[in-house]
């Protein structure tokens, strides 16, 4: 049957015949504590729709215990209540109990949502013809795992446009309001919560004022709303002016009175509409946004006034975004470094925000390039909680028209050691909020979905979506077998399909990486327009910071301390000597903290400058081998979805040219420096 995405991994394709003949379920499902709109109820519904379409049993639902074979599904405390005792079990929040025997499954979790959970893992094990007895707890290694979505709300036009969104317009926002019809908003909470996420953020960071007015108030109820039966816990973008622009005071001052009393206000009204409201995500001072630092007040000042005015409501929280910078920088001086600017900005603010704040801080110190070294922030709060920012929108790798799995790149960043005080600090263990010991930590991803009717634009990029919610429960899992379980859910078992979207999947971030920028030399893209395509000239000569510092004779940006802008310093010390040193620099980011002459020698042997023309050739060669790779599956899935990734991955192969000529030539021609294999300046 045709596909077009909408149920992504969660299609229940029915399993072929022998398969699904090996299959015992019990006969009727139970799912305890459950109201019509509680996670619970939710799950009943689910496993009975799921296990219909995958071994076409149609079994009842009841909110009963029962007797006989059956499959349970309810809180602790519910299961203590009426179906008597269950083994000693460690559960923390959201966290679930999975026993699969054959004529009863218990479904046991910490709370309603964590029930659910546990439905969906055992659903997503059906799904895949897995019909193993376990018994195991299973807990989300951080209490935040949240997505954010840049929806703008658009005033004038009739669709909600989406900040770096390639998917078409908003799913909840139209002509300034909420869109009447919600549908995609529950099917998107649905996918939210088969892979343990709990929060969301609905609009763009760079916040409209109006989201905040009564009519939007309500609107925002009903968000709420449609994502409550999944678990799924709403939260919204502040604009920090809103007290002038919408509320007409004449200040913003976040220790005047009046702003006090004005937020206090929205924070009540926002409550009465949503009683679970999750929280608010706040962009203060950066790129032109307003904040606490136009009123001479400390971030933090800013971060507390909403703490305190959503304090009294409930358990919602504030996260205060780390991405503080000046835009408008001096490349003249050689010392000046947009790299520093969060731990410049946050380092002195530990101990001074109110215990319901976080830091949300982006993996790396810029800006969602295809290699950064870890925010060195992560290990300067420790006293605060902090959530890392990933991104599932390829805003820098290709915007969804490029396969980039990313995974291998987040894993990168959650395994690095910080080192701090010496100590093993691992940044997935900070971010668990173990190391530091921190109530609230976790995840957040700007994912950006649209409506299309693929979420993304793209059927394969869904696989990075899917890999963020299975990573930010389980860092330690496995970027090769989260692909696989997806590929299985999402196109099917058969084995030459896992093997080849396994493999080009990858390859696609090493390839990426080759035929844009190596050497953490950044995303040599068009940064001061869409950020796509090649454009290495736009790098330097503004005041955005992304700088290469490329001249005739050298390139990369000295960030030590001994001669440059002193960012290596930013890390604890035994990380901090590892960069200062180009000897113990690794080679892939020896242009992110080194300046040097394009005859410098990598550990390989090789010169940056032939380095540079080889990974361009290297990687474009890949993703030329991506559309032939991916004919072995024609036949095996639906041809709607083929054609379509078949015709994404055409275009990315043609367009890995384009990179690699485009940044090849811009370098041959600055550094004058022929490639030893002839091929640069002479196509
Ligand atoms: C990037 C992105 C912007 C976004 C900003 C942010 O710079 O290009 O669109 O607003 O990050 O994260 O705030």
């Amino acid at each position: 049957a045709a596909e077009n995405g909408i149920d992504a991994w969660l299609r229940y394709a029915t399993l072929p015949c022998d398969v699904r003949k090996a299959a015992s379920v019990p006969a009727q499902i139970v799912a305890l504590n459950g109201t019509e709109t509680s996670p619970v109820y939710t799950a009943g519904q689910e496993l009975h729709k799921g296990i219909r379409g995958i071994l076409h049993k149609d079994l009842p639902v009841t909110n009963t215990p029962a007797n006989g074979s059956s499959i349970t599904i309810g809180t602790v405390d519910a299961f203590a209540k009426t179906s008597g005792a269950l083994p000693e079990l460690d559960l923390k929040g959201d966290g679930f109990w999975l026993s699969i025997k054959n004529d009863s499954v218990q479904i046991v979790g910490q709370n309603e949502r964590g029930a659910l959970y546990g439905t969906f893992q055992y659903l997503s094990m059906l799904a895949q013809g897995n019909f193993t007895e376990v018994a195991y707890v299973s807990n989300p290694s951080a209490p935040i795992r949240w997505v954010n979505q840049w929806d703008n709300m658009d005033d004038t036009g009739t669709h909600g446009s989406i900040e770096r969104g390639y998917a078409g317009p908003s799913i909840f926002f139209a002509k300034g309001l909420i869109v009447e019809d919600l549908t995609r908003v529950s099917q998107y909470a649905r996918l939210m919560a088969s892979i343990g996420l709990n929060g969301i953020v609905v609009n763009n960071v760079n916040a409209n004022v109006n989201l905040l007015n009564s009519t939007n108030m309500a609107g925002l109820g009903r968000i709420a709303d449609a994502m409550r039966p999944w678990g799924v816990r709403m939260g919204i973008s502040l604009n920090f002016d809103s007290p002038r622009t919408l509320g007409k005071l004449t200040t913003a001052d976040p220790l005047d009175q009046s702003v006090i009393d004005w937020w206090d206000d929205i924070a009540t009204k926002l409550h009465d509409h949503v009683p679970d409201f999750a929280g608010v995500l706040v962009k203060a001072n950066s790129e032109s946004q307003p904040g606490p630092l136009t009123y001479n007040r400390t971030l933090a000042d800013g971060a507390n006034l909403f703490a305190r005015a959503i304090k009294p409501h409930g358990d919602a929280i504030v996260m205060f975004r780390a991405f503080v910078y000046d835009n408008k920088i001096n490349q003249t001086n050689w010392k000046a470094d947009r790299a520093n600017a969060a731990v410049d900005f946050f380092r002195d603010l530990d101990g001074k925000f109110d215990d319901n704040v976080i830091v949300q801080i982006k993996y790396g110190p810029i800006d969602f390039q295809v290699r950064e070294p870890v925010s060195p922030l992560f290990a300067h709060l420790e006293q605060t909680g902090t959530v890392i920012e990933l991104q599932v929108t390829q805003e820098y790798l290709g915007q969804q028209c490029h396969l980039v799995y990313l995974p291998p790149l987040w894993k990168t960043i959650l395994n690095f050691d910080m080192k701090v005080d010496n100590q093993p600090s691992l940044v997935r263990d900070i971010v668990s909020g173990e190391r530091f010991n921190q109530k609230l930590a976790g995840y957040a991803a700007v994912v950006n979905v649209g409506t299309n009717t693929s979420w993304l634009g793209s059927h394969l990029a869904m696989s990075n979506f899917y890999a963020y919610g299975r990573l930010a429960w389980e860092p330690t899992s496995d970027d090769v077998a989260i692909l696989e379980d997806w590929t299985r859910l999402t196109f099917g078992s058969d084995r030459t399909i896992i093997d080849t979207i396994t493999k080009m999947s990858m390859e696609s971030w090493p390839a990426h990486e080759n035929y844009t920028g190596n050497l953490g030399i950044q995303s040599l893209t068009d940064i001061t327009g869409p950020h796509y395509g090649p454009k290495p000239q736009s790098q330097d000569g503004n005041g955005w910071g992304q700088w290469t510092r490329a001249d005739a004779k050298s390139i990369g940006m000295d960030r030590t301390v001994w001669n440059g802008t002193g960012y290596s310093g930013q890390y604890p010390s035994e990380v901090a000597a590892m960069f200062e040193d180009i000897e113990t620099t690794p080679d892939d980011l020896l242009l992110w903290f080194h300046h040097v002459p394009y005859t410098q020698k990598l550990k390989s042997g090789k010169t940056v400058i032939q380095h540079f023309y080889d990974a361009h050739y290297d990687g474009a060669a890949v993703a030329q081998t991506f559309p032939k790779q991916w004919e072995a599956v024609k036949g095996l899935i639906d041809a709607e979805r083929y054609d379509e990734v078949a015709f994404r991955l055409e275009y990315q192969a043609g367009h890995a040219l384009v990179w690699r000529d485009a940044i090849n030539d811009f370098y041959f021609n600055m550094s004058s420096i022929k490639d030893e294999q002839g091929r640069v300046g002479n196509h």
